[in-house]
């Protein structure tokens, strides 16, 4: 592979251990797959941050290159954790022990020593970092978590592969990734169209089309999906449902996705009557214990959806309503009387994490939940939680016994 002289220097251990074994793991990979150079992104996301995903042993990885010294050479901000940071009993179900505190608490010290952006949330897009970055179509980044991956580069242009947990890391270390995948043109160009226009989606049917088109989609270039999203959330539960799935990092989205359409007629599939089927078959038919709502991690749009329909009932839900988002939203809604709006209607906040990163249900009872995510429907059931998944205003109805 070929390297500049910096990346050189930085291969023989000019800049010390750390990078050296970044920027080799970093070639290493990139030779793997036939990159013949590196390119320098403009931020890296690292994802891998919650104890209860890492583990000890990756607990101890991310202390060890802290304690060699590692620094981020490139703006880099981190993923949700395994327990909100201010109120580690916040997460209901999940047994926070004080060992489990001080192992998650190692690892944000260790990425804060290496001078990360302590974010804590899987949409830094939906806080300050694309402004003060100043990030825009084209731009060159590096991405763990696989549902901003697949966001970044099919709604805001950007271009990131899907970097696994060590390699976003090392990607922060040495500003570098290699030149592959998704950085390159001729690979973000669609080859199969997949068809649901039958009606305009909401996040959950969004989420249950991105399951269909990730467990038939069987190509490394990205899918075209023609179908009409009725917002963001729509497109972001899409997003994670491609990333979740599958292992898809880019869908071609005709009238979002900001870059030129394909040329040529694409193979066709059409989707809307196994779409209809699957989104009745999975529809809440009890109330709920749980309803979940910011997997990944709600916008303040979410939020004043949340807001409207519980209004149109009276009383409190039997259910219990919780919300996960970043602590910048939730000081955003906080600030504006969201957040207490929503509190004095029976909903409760999840900073800094989810249920799915947290140890949630992982041990003893587990409650009856019903989402508006793909991906959080996905993971709960890996974990033996009965889950539904519907929109909001069907998950609210849901949560006042109708
Ligand atoms: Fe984010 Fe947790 Fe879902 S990290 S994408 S809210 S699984």
């Amino acid at each position: 592979m070929y390297l500049t002289r910096e990346e050189e220097r930085m291969f023989d251990g000019y800049y010390g251990e750390a990078v050296s074994l970044a920027i080799r793991v970093i070639v290493k990979v990139g030779e793997a797959l036939g990159a013949e150079r590196l390119i320098r992104v403009k931020h890296v996301h690292v994802s891998g941050a919650s104890y209860s995903t890492v583990g000890e042993a990756g607990r101890r990885f991310i202390v060890d290159l802290a304690g060699k010294g590692a620094k981020f050479r490139v703006y880099t901000t981190v993923n949700p954790v395994g327990m909100d940071t201010e109120d580690p009993n916040a997460i209901p179900y999940a047994i926070i022990t004080r060992e489990y505190i001080r192992g998650q608490n190692d690892i944000i010290n260790a990425f804060k020593a290496m001078g990360a952006d302590l974010i804590l949330t899987c949409t830094p897009y939906y806080t300050y970092i694309p402004d003060k970055l100043g990030l825009s179509v084209g731009d060159h980044v590096a991405w763990g978590e696989s549902s901003a991956v697949v966001y970044g580069n099919s709604v805001m242009g950007v271009r990131t592969n899907r970097e696994g947990g060590p390699l976003a890391l090392m990607a922060g270390i040495t500003g570098r990734t290699y030149y592959y995948g998704m950085h390159i043109d001729s690979f973000r160009i669609p080859t199969i169209r997949y068809v649901a226009r039958r009606k305009p989606l909401d996040e959950a049917e969004a989420g249950i089309l991105g399951e269909l088109i990730a467990t038939i989609h069987d190509d490394e270039k990205p899918p075209l999906i023609e179908a009409v999203f009725t917002s963001d959330p729509a497109l972001r539960e899409l997003s994670a449902a491609l990333g979740a799935a599958g292992s898809i990092a880019m869908a071609y989205i005709p009238g979002v996705t900001p870059e030129k359409p394909p040329q040529g007629r694409l193979e066709s599939i059409e989707l809307d009557e196994e779409l209809k089927r699957v989104v009745e078959e999975r529809a809440p038919n009890e109330t709920p214990d749980i309803v979940f709502v910011g997997c990944p991690h709600a916008s303040m749009s979410d939020l004043e959806m949340l807001k409207l329909e519980m209004k149109k009932y009276s009383g409190r839900p039997k259910s219990k309503i919780l919300v996960s988002t970043s602590r910048h939203v939730y000081l955003e809604a906080l600030s504006k009387g969201l957040v207490g709006e929503l509190e004095s209607m029976g909903v409760s906040f999840i900073r800094d994490s989810c249920l799915i990163v947290s140890p949630f249900a992982r041990r003893g009872v587990k409650p009856v939940v019903a989402t508006n995510s793909f991906k959080a429907y996905f993971y709960l059931r890996k974990r033996g939680v009965p889950v539904y998944i519907a929109g909001i205003p069907r998950l609210v109805r849901a949560s006042y016994g109708g």
